[in-house]
């Protein structure tokens, strides 16, 4: 899932670019008489690639949300949310990829009817593959911005509410982390540390894996101590009957700054049932400093936790003899690489 979830960002590229390309070959496939046919071929080529990259897209962009605890297990499309906010974009950003693979349907049926040798592809196959590129591309330009926090059109980090536009620059622009920490949750750019998942008691239980910025990477897994400006991520899934499950858990980030080691806990969905642990709240950031993170401090005083400490449970390879802890008898101990 992992591994999927992460291509997203990737696989979203193909439909992007046939979105892209398609018009000009729909345009050049509207002449009519002799030796038309190359440009249907294109067009009908450009198409099925387009049709392909989106089912990735979708498929990624799923797993991708379930990941990132951005879709509750229950939901196909984020909770609706309408405005200006990460989570409308988020919902937008959903239903125009769904809304393109409908779109999707009906422009490969036109692209695809029989035309006799010497006519056009039709204004019809022209017209619909249009508002497919169109739709192509509002979904990645969507994406793209929810990746990058701000419009691909150059201006200023989401869209400006007539208040900001007057009002003093707001503190979400001065702290590009008020609201979500968006480096750790491009953890996926830094070093993998543990090719899979690993069980950590000291962490809920949770399955981690953890990723450590390139100039770190080294120190951290000789658990040397880490050079100022390392960040270290723990990505995390939910147990679930002494495995990974899919649903995501949060996101546990430690940076080293001038000041002193600075932690943070961002859990973006909480499920139900975990809510009273965390007062109720269906979401929690806590950053350096904040009380929710005293608990942490018992391990993590100077930082890192010490690294005799670190967790070496992996999922059992054999399912049949799984213990209640999730740990095959003789895995207890299984050296990771490193
Ligand atoms: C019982 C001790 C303990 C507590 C409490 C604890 N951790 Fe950890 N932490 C560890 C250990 C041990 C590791 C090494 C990875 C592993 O094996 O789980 C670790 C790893 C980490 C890392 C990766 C960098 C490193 O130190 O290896 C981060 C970031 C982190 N923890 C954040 C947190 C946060 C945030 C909290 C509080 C919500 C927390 N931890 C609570 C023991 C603890």
């Amino acid at each position: 899932m992992h591994w999927i979830a992460l291509k997203h960002a990737l696989l979203s590229h193909l439909p992007v670019a046939s979105g892209l390309l398609l018009p000009f070959a729909l345009i050049a496939a509207q002449r009519h008489g002799r030796g038309i046919r190359p440009w249907w071929t294109v067009s009908r080529y450009l198409g099925w690639t387009g049709f392909l990259g989106i089912l990735g897209a979708l498929v990624s962009g799923f797993a991708s949300g379930r990941l990132l605890g951005l879709l509750p297990a229950h939901r196909i499309l984020p909770p609706p949310a309408w405005g200006a906010g990460t989570d409308a974009l988020l919902f937008r950003h959903a239903l125009l990829g769904g809304a393109s693979l409908l779109v999707a349907g009906v422009a490969l049926w036109s692209m695809n009817r029989s035309r006799k040798e010497h006519e056009s592809l039709g204004l019809l196959a022209m017209g619909l593959g249009f508002a497919w590129c169109a739709v192509l591309l509002m979904t990645g330009e969507s994406g793209h911005r929810l990746a990058h926090g701000r419009s691909s059109i150059a201006g200023p980090a989401l869209a400006p509410t007539r208040v900001s536009a007057v009002a003093p620059v707001p503190r979400a622009e001065a702290d590009p982390e008020a609201k979500t920490p968006v480096r750790a949750l491009d953890y996926a750019a830094l070093e993998a540390i543990h090719p899979e998942p690993v069980r950590s008691q000291a962490h809920g239980g949770r399955w981690i894996r953890a990723w450590a910025s390139p100039e770190a990477a080294t120190a951290y897994r000789a658990g040397q101590t880490l050079p100022q400006g390392a960040r270290v991520v723990l990505s995390s899934l939910e147990d679930r009957w002494g495995r990974p499950g899919s649903d995501g858990g949060p996101l546990y980030a430690l940076e080293m700054k001038a000041s002193g080691p600075a932690l943070t806990f961002y859990w973006p969905r909480i499920p139900m049932e975990r809510r009273p642990e965390f007062g109720g709240e269906s979401r929690v950031y806590w950053r350096d400093g904040e009380a929710g993170l005293d608990a942490c401090r018992t391990c993590h005083a100077t930082g890192m936790a010490n690294p005799a400490s670190r967790s070496r449970w992996r999922a059992p390879r054999r399912s049949g003899s799984v213990s209640r802890s999730g740990v095959a008898p003789g895995e207890r101990d299984t050296p990771l690489p490193n």
